[in-house]
């Protein structure tokens, strides 16, 4: 499931005048974008996450700044340091996730497979371990 984790590299136009990077859903990343949400004015050093979504997939990109991703599949876990605006950390349905160390002045931003819904996310730890598919 952790292997599922995984780093993908977005495209940079590189001009004189700045960068960009476009981002399609089901065409730079594996799935549709129903949602995009962003965090900022964050204090450095913060922490946010710790839960897990049922059926959301998503792309994390650093869009300004740095900060750590720890994802967590009940087993295994890994932490992915996001510091570009040109590539994102995919996480996959069920993983247990936090955002740590964010570098004041940060923007997260996050693409989601899915609309906001509470009933999706699985936010007690033990809980999550409990109902993860067996690895
Ligand atoms: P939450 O996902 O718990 O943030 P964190 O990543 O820090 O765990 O969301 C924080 C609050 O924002 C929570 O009250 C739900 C609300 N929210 C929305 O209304 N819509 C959204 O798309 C998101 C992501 C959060």
């Amino acid at each position: 499931m952790i292997a599922e984790c995984r780093i993908i590299d977005l495209p940079k136009i590189d001009r004189r005048e700045g960068n960009l990077t476009p981002v399609e859903g089901g065409n730079h990343i594996p799935f549709d974008i129903a949602r995009v949400y962003y965090m900022y004015d964050i204090p450095g050093g913060q922490s946010r996450g710790g839960h897990a979504h049922k059926r959301l997939e998503q792309l994390i990109v650093a869009a300004m700044g740095s900060f750590d991703v720890v994802v967590d599949d009940g087993k295994d876990r890994r932490t992915f340091h996001l510091d570009r605006a040109y590539y994102g950390l995919y996480v996959p349905r069920m993983m247990w996730r936090e955002l740590v160390n964010f570098s004041s002045g940060s923007i997260c931003l996050v693409m989601a497979s899915l609309l906001y819904n509470e009933d999706e996310y699985i936010r007690d730890y033990d809980q999550f371990v409990a109902v993860r598919p067996a690895a």
